[in-house]
């Protein structure tokens, strides 16, 4: 399958792997792109410049395919010295950028100077018009079922994708919610050129976390997670648990007066907890609603390989058969 979003960061199938804390190490970011996606190396979850121009060695000696890295702009307890991992990038010979959080605008200049391909995750129509106007050359469009930060406006794939499609001239990936052939498939019916999954790919053999984690995930539904942080406006969707039932009944006793110290304990630092000790209820970690439709733990090519014969059946015998006037049949 070609499309722009292929073309443009020459890989083999229309499938990236998003920038995921404390689980976007060089070993999944390099299965992923092994198996013909783009692996992405999130960027912070070094937590110096050297660290990730290691990883990225590193994820070098895994791959010989093409890999990217990811660069959030988040409120965080404390600034990341920006231009000092752009370097690293730079030096590294990445040539693939995920941004997201804020606006890439002062960053651009230095990413482009250095021949990078940006793709900037936006969670909003305007915002993916924003980054189009600034120089990036995909977007990655983040809907409201998205496992990390999606946004404030609410607005789901069904409808924010086709938006995205009638203003955008440059190419974007679906984003959030996206699990299987059934996602790409559909996805690409509304514009989208390929599709970006975050936390279908926790859920893989090579995915370097806790098998808790993996667990959790295989045994949750659509209906368990939770959006916390909405007074903050900086609203975030985790799998419930212990704590984060904790976290929301401070968030009700608080209202709108609601301060980031109120609910430090639930949410600072406890990723490593999660992915690294498997210690599931820790307090806040990402996770989309498309936990409901993750069932197994196959291995990152056996995910993509599935995904990519499952959507041609879809396309050639289910969408072909309506054409054609055969009754409806289930394919994938
Ligand atoms: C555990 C986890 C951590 C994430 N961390 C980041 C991050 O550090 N930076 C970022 O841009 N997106 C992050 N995301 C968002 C993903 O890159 C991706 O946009 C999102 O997971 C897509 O939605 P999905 O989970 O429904 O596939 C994270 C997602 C998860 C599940």
């Amino acid at each position: 399958m070609k499309t722009r979003i292929t073309d443009m960061f020459g890989i083999e199938h229309p499938i990236i792997q998003g920038g995921m804390h404390y689980v976007g190490f060089a070993e999944l970011a390099a299965a992923v792109s092994s198996a013909g996606g783009l692996g992405i190396i999130t960027g912070l979850t070094q937590r110096t410049p050297e660290l990730l121009a290691k990883e990225i060695a590193r994820c070098r000696d895994m791959t010989d395919k093409p890999f990217g890295v990811n660069l959030t702009f988040l409120p965080t307890f404390a600034t990341p010295p920006y231009p000092e991992y752009i370097a690293a990038i730079r030096e590294g010979g990445i040539k693939i950028v995920e941004t997201a959080g804020r606006s890439p605008e002062q960053y651009m200049p230095a990413l482009k100077a250095a021949g990078i391909k940006v793709i900037h995750k936006c969670t909003s129509v305007r915002h993916s018009l924003k980054a189009e106007s600034i120089g990036c050359d995909a977007v990655s469009v983040d809907g409201f079922e998205c496992g990390g930060h999606p946004g404030e406006d609410d607005i789901p794939n069904m409808i924010l994708l086709p938006r995205a499609a009638e203003e955008l001239k440059i190419p974007f990936v679906a984003s959030g919610g996206m699990a299987d052939a059934r996602s790409l498939v559909a996805a690409l019916a509304m514009g989208a050129e390929g599709m970006n999954m975050g936390t279908r790919f926790i859920a893989t053999k090579e995915a370097p976390v806790h098998d808790n984690v993996k667990q959790a995930l295989v045994k949750a539904s659509e209906l368990d997670t939770r959006l916390i942080m909405r007074a903050l406006r900086n609203t975030e969707r985790v799998l419930r648990n212990d704590n984060v039932d904790r976290l929301l009944e401070i968030e009700r006793e608080k209202g709108r007066n609601l301060k980031i110290e109120d609910i430090h304990d639930q949410v600072a630092g406890i990723y490593p907890k999660v992915m690294i000790e498997g210690d599931m209820s820790a307090g806040a970690w990402s996770c989309g609603m498309v936990a409901g439709l993750i069932r197994d733990i196959p291995t990152c090519k056996e995910l993509i390989d599935r995904i990519m014969a499952d959507a041609e059946k879809i396309i050639r015998q289910r969408l072909e058969g309506f054409l054609a006037g055969s009754p409806s049949r289930k394919v994938a």
